[in-house]
């Protein structure tokens, strides 16, 4: 068999176990990674765009099974994952959503190949033995309080489709999220009889090139933040 990476000692594991050894501990990080080639932050950020409209290629299932393999990885309050998703592709589906959606929205929702609802289960708290066993019981107890688990739901499945936008790009894909729909129509025609909520859509596909508006501005460094 040929590997070249092992014959030439760049995966030689044990070398490289002995290396960390050696290095402090707060210096790993330098040591195990490093910043993605330009061309990745470029894919990620400062080329990626939203789109309204698509090529024609659609997503195979695996495409976005891949996403979910990723996504699920980012961090969220006591790992509590509170986002739940409806992957929406069936024409059937779609005509379900779109009718729910601002009329600036409905054919954006219905051109696309998937549109995702990124909902969240205000009944989380009975995912928290699965999700945090050393602390299940407690943390179980402690998100069944109404606000703390809505608070929580709210901010950590915001997290959570923001991380679905960064893994879509990371796989190539292009994103076309929206909030402009009627959520308590959305909750009774996908969530029924679940304590699950939506929070936005995000449509999935390959974006029509030449299509997104000029890109507008962001803040400088000095107008969105400041040291303390
Ligand atoms: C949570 C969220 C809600 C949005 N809602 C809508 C919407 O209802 N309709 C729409 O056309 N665009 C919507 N957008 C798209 C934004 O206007 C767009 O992402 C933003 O202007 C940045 O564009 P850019 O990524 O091309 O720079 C939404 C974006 C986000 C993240």
């Amino acid at each position: 068999m040929n590997l070249p990476l092992l014959d030439s000692g760049l995966l030689d594991t044990d070398r490289l176990s002995a290396e960390f050894q050696s290095v402090p501990a707060g210096r790993l990080h330098a040591v195990t990674k490093s910043a993605l080639p330009t061309g990745s932050l470029d894919q990620l950020f400062r080329q990626a765009r939203t789109y309204n409209e698509w090529s024609s290629r659609e997503i195979d299932e695996w495409t976005i099974h891949g996403l979910y393999e990723l996504l699920k990885w980012g961090p969220t309050a006591a790992n509590s994952s509170p986002a739940r998703f409806v992957w929406v592709k069936s024409a059937e589906g779609k005509a379900r959503l779109s009718a729910l959606a601002m009329d600036a929205n409905r054919a954006k929702i219905l051109a696309a190949p998937v549109t995702v609802i990124i909902g969240y289960d205000l009944a989380f708290a009975e995912t928290m033995p699965e999700l945090f066993p050393a602390r299940g019981e407690m943390l179980r107890e402690f998100y069944r309080e109404p606000t703390a688990a809505a608070d929580t739901a709210q901010r950590n499945s915001s997290l959570q489709g923001a991380y679905l936008i960064i893994a879509a790009r990371a796989l190539g894909l292009d994103c076309g999220p929206m909030s402009g729909f009627d959520n308590a129509g959305v909750d009774r025609e996908f969530f029924a009889g679940t304590r699950i909520q939506s929070n936005f859509i995000c449509s999935l596909g390959y974006g029509k090139p030449g299509t997104p508006f000029p890109r507008n501005p962001r803040l400088s460094f000095d107008e969105a933040g400041r040291w303390a």
